[in-house]
């Protein structure tokens, strides 16, 4: 035999030397929920080890990460009922605590880079991600109220913003507001494709965010389609996007590869609340060995084409590779 693959696998100093995809803390960006108030800290309990925080205790949470090396947080807002309405008014009022919270968190962290969510979803009475008349999703009618949130998150000083929504001709829409407002180099993560999924569950129980009536099928991706990911792709490419963004992670390893073969953008990947709950059940039910489990679909999602993850799991890959064991 003159080619044996398993010379380079017997021991782990020539492992290492063959790794063709490495994790790093640098890769990742850590979502996380932002609540009203002060000294608060409750647990998101179909996300353990997961909890929403109000600002002060969050300004420590970063603090902790960025020890760790841990430097991009995605902040979203937990909202309460008294504050929402049907058009999301909330998400532009600058007093609000959400835009708030961001000047402080800037100003505390100038050299943290923020990102911040735009799509009404937590600030709506409906729990759409635009606004909805008769049962139906209004696209350029939301474009307005999500120009004015961009805009107001720009404001604050923070880095990133990142349209969830999936409405048609948002990103040029909000690139367009910003420039005009002196906003140049506030960046956008697209959700490029992001599909109407199972795995977002857990996250709107931590926002309290679900539709009340209806799906979200008419404005996210279906799962069944990999072509119409290019659609997408190639107008946030044109309208402006900074980066693509694939969402969730782990169901869609093709269209992260598919937009990372085809496209120079960095592209990310929204390792969603739901894949991060399923490894945890099964974590502490024993059935899985959680932290093996977690690196190796990270590093699937990194091996797929991924320059940047959004995962709940940023803040223990931090810990692992402080403790050397990334
Ligand atoms: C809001 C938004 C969602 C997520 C991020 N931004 C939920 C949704 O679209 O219903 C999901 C994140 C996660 O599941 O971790 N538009």
């Amino acid at each position: 035999m003159l080619r044996r693959p398993r010379r380079n696998r017997k021991s782990q100093a020539i492992r290492n030397m063959v790794e063709e995809t490495r994790l790093s803390v640098k890769d990742f960006i850590f979502p996380m929920f932002l609540l009203e108030g002060a000294n608060k800290q409750v647990a998101v309990d179909s996300m353990p080890g997961i909890y929403r925080y109000s600002t002060d205790l969050m300004l420590k949470e970063i603090e902790a990460c960025m020890k760790l090396g841990i430097c991009a947080f995605d902040v979203f807002p937990v909202v309460e009922e008294k504050h929402k309405d049907k058009t999301a008014t909330k998400s532009y009022d600058p007093n609000f605590f959400y835009l708030q919270s961001l000047k402080r968190i800037k100003e505390e962290f100038p050299e943290a880079c923020i990102m911040t969510d735009v799509a009404m979803d937590p600030y709506s009475t409906d729990g759409h991600d635009g606004l909805v008349e008769d049962g139906k999703i209004l696209n350029d009618e939301t474009l307005d109220i999500l120009g004015e949130m961009a805009l107001a998150q720009a404001d604050t000083g923070i880095d990133i913003i990142g349209p969830s929504d999936m409405m048609d001709g948002r990103v040029e829409f909000i690139r367009d507001i910003l420039d005009e407002n002196g906003h140049e180099e506030v960046s956008i993560m697209s959700y490029t494709a992001k599909y109407a999924s199972a795995f977002y569950g857990p996250f709107r129980d931590a926002l309290d965010s679900a539709p009340k009536a209806g799906d979200k099928k008419t404005y996210q991706m279906d799962p069944a389609n990999l072509q119409e990911a290019i659609i997408e792709a190639d107008l946030d490419e044109a309208e402006g996007a900074d980066f693509l963004m694939v969402k969730p992670a782990l169901a869609y390893l093709d269209v992260i590869k598919l937009l990372n073969d085809n496209y120079e953008l960095p592209i990310a990947a929204y390792n969603v609340s739901g894949e991060y709950s399923m490894i945890k059940a099964a974590d502490e039910k024993g059935w899985l060995d959680g932290t093996r489990t977690m690196l190796e679909s990270l590093l699937s999602i990194k091996r797929a084409g991924a320059n940047v993850i959004l995962s709940y799991f940023a803040k223990e890959v931090g810990q692992l590779n402080q403790q050397g064991l990334l």
